[in-house]
């Protein structure tokens, strides 16, 4: 995120913009809790993790009372553009903002990678690297041991995560959202694996679907006197050093976002679709349900044979 906001404030600064951020989300709107944005003061932000200006979740923002609240503050603040940045909540704050008439862009923000309109969200390739690295930690413990893993990664109710970092993790078995009825599989999936020589298997599940306790608990019978594990990477999958790509990817959007704005957009969010900047109608984001690709599942069974 933090490389988006310095692109957002030094692309608003080549046009001559005044650029102003806001503290804590929606609730900075709310509350006039601002700063002023020079070239300078988003220097030395693009490699940390975060936001700089922070983050939330308004529950004021959600009311009625709250929005209006917000569009006051923002006209007199004398503020004539917003950009938000974040997931499916802020989308739907930008989209408010967009039909109450105050022009407002989103970028896509989120670790979940599960917005319609973006083949990519910010934030998801970071962690994705990180679940990665966490896996490869502990498939030392699973080889050395011949143990069975679950591990247990974030994404709400999306997979995208779970299935690709069991595809890029080398994991043998995935249990998402969108196929919940894969998890009875589990066991017999783990019981093929020793048939066939395999001594240590991994299995990645999305915390939008079930518990890895829950899983490594089924698993016990099926592991055949391996001793089953399992790991809950929680909050780290969150923070980091953002990866090049998520740099890259914040840096194209948040100038995108700004130029959108500049030429008269409003209501859109700025899409990654084959390698191209996009603008996508907010109306359609908060709409509709991103497409799982349910091909992955089967990839991850066919390549851990
Ligand atoms: O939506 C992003 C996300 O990281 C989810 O993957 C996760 O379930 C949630 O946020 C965690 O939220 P919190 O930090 O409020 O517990």
């Amino acid at each position: 995120m933090n490389a988006t906001i310095r692109a957002a404030v030094r692309q608003g600064l080549a046009i001559d913009a005044r650029m102003v951020g806001f503290r804590h989300g929606f609730d900075g709107v709310i509350d006039a809790n601002y700063v002023e944005l020079a070239a300078r003061s988003v220097g030395g932000i693009l490699d940390q993790g975060g936001t700089f200006l922070g983050t939330g979740r308004s529950r004021r923002f959600a009311t009625e009372e709250g929005q209006g609240i917000a569009l006051d503050q923002l006209i007199a603040l004398d503020i004539d553009h917003l950009v938000v940045i974040g997931g499916d909540g802020s989308m739907r704050g930008a989209h408010v903002l967009h039909t109450q008439g105050f022009p407002a862009i989103g970028v896509p923000g989120t670790i979940d990678n599960d917005l319609w309109g973006t083949e990519a969200t910010i934030g998801f390739d970071t962690c994705l690297n990180t679940i990665l690295d966490a896996v490869s930690k502990l498939r030392d413990t699973a080889s050395a041991h011949d143990r069975v893993f679950v591990v247990e990664v974030m994404g709400r109710e999306s997979g995208e995560l779970a299935a690709n970092a069991a595809l890029g993790g080398g994991a043998d078995f995935v249990v998402v959202p969108e196929a919940p009825e894969e998890r009875s599989l589990a066991a017999e999936h783990v019981s093929y694996d020793h048939w066939r020589g395999k001594l240590h298997t991994i299995i990645v599940v999305a915390e939008g679907c079930c518990r890895a306790a829950d899983v490594a608990a089924d698993l016990a019978e099926a592991a055949h006197g391996h001793e089953v594990r399992y790991s809950v990477l929680g909050h780290i999958q969150r923070g980091g050093h953002p990866s090049a790509r998520d740099r890259i990817l914040g840096a194209r959007m948040g100038a995108a976002a700004v130029e959108a704005l500049a030429e008269g957009a409003s209501g859109v969010m700025i899409g990654l679709q084959a390698e191209s900047m996009e603008r996508v109608p907010l109306a359609d984001v908060v709409t509709n349900k991103k497409a799982f690709d349910r091909g992955l599942l089967d990839l991850v069974k066919t390549l851990a044979l």
